[in-house]
């Protein structure tokens, strides 16, 4: 964390699954350069964060009940706000990647206050269907009988545009060493955790601060529509589109990225 002497308003990162605050190490690292103050804590479960405490009811492959330990995206907003609090800083620009643009739509319902500007990166607005929620069940199983390695060998592809895998070892090592370290249970909570979350499509239009939505032209995962879904209805907002970039727009292509969100930065706070 650095002061700011750019701009009074910090901002706030939310990373991406199964991932950490490393994710934004380019970013922290540039915008506290420029003077810039940034909080990027690990999400419940992942990094060094404690794990979950929320316990939710499922029905196994018999129909019978099972309670199962899940970290919500509102826990996590919360865990964020409780952050915040203790840094006494009142007020932030909020930027989420993927999961984290899950978590910041939750941390801009409970405290609409405390947000300046909003960056929604990688991410989408609806909730899963029934075939996404069963795919991440099934992903929480094989994450806790055979840990992280699956995970990472079936999602690698998906993660990275064929650019980044062709020529930047290093960000596909440090991808790779993200999700094979994250703790199998902490992931799994946290993948019900975005099952079970909701739908933030009627959020859209009453989302009432500057909004930058970014996504990589590559994305698989969160293609370019989902960003024009968000963008349609969010009224104050703007669409970047990541060129040689994946899902994973700030690792892929950290100084564009960090560009356009200190750009979008000055204009939130006035500056430019
Ligand atoms: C992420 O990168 O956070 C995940 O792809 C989010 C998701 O699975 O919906």
């Amino acid at each position: 964390m650095n002061k700011s002497s750019e701009t009074s308003i910090p901002l706030l990162f939310l990373h991406g699954f199964p991932f950490d605050k490393s994710m934004w190490s380019d970013q922290v690292e540039a915008l506290n350069a420029k003077g810039f103050r940034t909080i990027a804590p690990d999400l419940r479960g992942l990094g060094a964060a404690v794990a979950p405490t929320s316990v939710s009811e499922l029905s196994d492959q018999n129909h019978r009940p099972r309670s199962v330990p899940l970290s919500t995206m509102e826990d996590m907003a919360r865990d964020a706000g409780a952050l915040l609090d203790e840094l006494q800083i009142e007020q932030v620009i909020v930027c989420g990647l993927s999961m984290g643009g899950y978590v910041a739509f939750e941390f801009v319902h409970l405290f609409p206050s405390r947000v300046c500007g909003l960056i929604l990166a990688g991410t989408r607005a609806p909730a899963d269907n029934d075939q996404e929620k069963a795919g991440r069940e099934q992903q929480a199983q094989t994450m806790l009988r055979a840990g992280m390695v699956p995970i990472s060998i079936a999602t690698m592809p998906k993660l990275l545009a064929s650019k980044t895998r062709a020529e930047n070892p290093d960000v596909v090592k440090r991808v790779r060493e993200m999700i094979t370290q994250s703790d199998p249970s902490g992931a799994a909570a946290a993948q019900r955790g975005m099952a079970a979350r909701r739908d933030y499509t009627d959020d859209l239009p009453n989302i009432d601060v500057p909004t930058l939505i970014i996504v990589g032209r590559d994305d698989l995962i969160r293609p370019i529509s989902d960003a024009e879904f968000m963008h349609e209805r969010i009224p104050n907002s703007q669409l970047e589109i990541i060129e040689d970039a994946a899902h994973l727009t700030n690792m892929e292509q950290p100084e564009k990225f960090n560009q356009v969100i200190i750009d979008f930065v000055r204009q939130a706070a006035g500056l430019s």
